[in-house]
C-alpha cells in the first residue's frame, strides 16, 4: 500500500459516512484502485465513483458462465459510462483440462469451490496483484452468515497487491438494498433486467436463481450448499471467519 493508513481506524473513521465519501478517499489514498463489478446492482459503485474520479478502472471477472443478460448489461455500462471494463478470462489450460475431467457441471455433484477458483478465484488473484486496492459491493444486509462483519476499509487478508499488502474498501457494507435501489431509481442508473424477473443476488448462470417473495437473497445462490458455505473465494475473509 502507498498510505500509511490503518484500514481499520480508516474503518471506525468512515462506517457511517455516505459511500461516496468512502470512495472519494479510497481514490485519494490509492490511486492504483479498481472497482470489481459482477453485472449485478454493484452498478451503484460505477455511478458514485463517476461522480468523485474521471480516472476509473473497472474489472469484471467473466466466468464464461453468466447469465447472456450479465453480458450484454456489463457492455451497455461500458457504453453508458464510457468505461474500458477489464473483462478477465480464466487461464484457458487450466479451464480445459478442469472441463475435460469434471465436465461442464461438477459442481452440482462435488461443490462450486473447483470451478470458482479456476473460473473466478485465480483471475482475480492475478489482477489484483497488479493493484495496491480494490472496491467490491460486498453489504453485510447480503448475507447475515458470512458478511456481517464486512468492514468499509480492510486490510485483505486473502490476496496480496503489487505492493504486497492490499487495501479492500467495500463502500456499500452498511446499505441495505432498499437504499441501493433507491439510489438506482432515483439517478436512473441502469440496471441488469434480471433484477426484473424476481432475481436478487446474480453470480453465474447454473449456480442463480429467482428467489420467492420472503426468501433470502442468498438462497438464490448455489442452493444446493449449505448456507455458511455460499462464499466462492472471491471474499475469502468472509469465510475464513467462519471455519
Ligand atoms: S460472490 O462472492 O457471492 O460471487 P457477490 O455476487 O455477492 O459475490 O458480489 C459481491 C461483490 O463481489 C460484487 O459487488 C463485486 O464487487 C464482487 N464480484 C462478484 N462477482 C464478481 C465478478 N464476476 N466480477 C467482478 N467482481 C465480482
Ligand atoms: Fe463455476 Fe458456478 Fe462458481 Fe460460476 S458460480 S465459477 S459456474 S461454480
Amino acid at each position: 500500500m502507498a498510505h500509511n493508513e490503518n484500514p481499520g481506524t480508516l474503518a471506525v473513521e468512515y462506517a457511517d459516512k455516505h459511500p461516496k465519501e468512502i470512495l472519494a478517499r479510497a481514490f485519494e489514498l490509492e490511486p492504483n484502485i479498481a472497482i470489481s463489478f459482477s453485472g449485478a446492482e454493484d452498478v451503484v459503485l460505477i455511478d458514485l465513483a463517476r461522480k468523485v474520479s474521471k480516472d476509473l478502472q473497472v474489472f469484471t471477472l467473466d466466468t464464461g458462465r453468466l447469465h447472456p443478460e450479465t453480458y450484454r448489461f456489463i457492455d451497455q455500462v461500458r457504453e453508458h459510462y464510457d468505461l474500458a471494463i477489464d473483462v478477465l478470462s480464466p487461464d484457458a489450460e487450466k479451464l480445459e483440462a478442469y472441463v475435460k475431467a469434471k465436465g461442464l457441471y461438477d459442481f452440482y455433484k462435488s461443490d462450486h469451490h473447483e470451478c470458482c477458483g479456476i473460473r473466478k478465484i485465480e483471475p482475480l488473484r492475478r489482477k489484483l496483484a497488479t493493484l495496491n486496492a480494490w472496491i467490491t459491493g460486498q453489504r453485510k444486509d447480503q448475507s447475515p452468515s458470512t458478511r456481517n462483519d464486512v468492514a468499509v476499509f480492510e486490510q485483505d487478508s486473502s490476496f496480496t497487491g503489487a505492493d504486497n499488502a492490499l487495501l479492500k474498501v467495500n463502500p456499500l457494507a452498511n446499505w441495505t438494498s432498499a437504499q441501493v435501489w433507491e439510489y438506482i431509481r432515483m439517478f436512473d442508473v441502469p440496471y441488469n433486467p434480471l433484477h426484473d424477473q424476481g432475481y436478487i443476488s446474480i453470480g453465474c448462470e447454473p449456480c442463480t436463481r429467482p428467489v420467492n417473495p420472503g426468501q433470502h437473497e442468498r438462497e438464490g445462490r448455489w442452493w444446493w450448499e449449505e448456507a455458511t458455505a455460499k462464499e466462492c473465494g472471491l471474499h475469502k475473509g468472509n469465510s475464513s471467519s467462519q471455519d
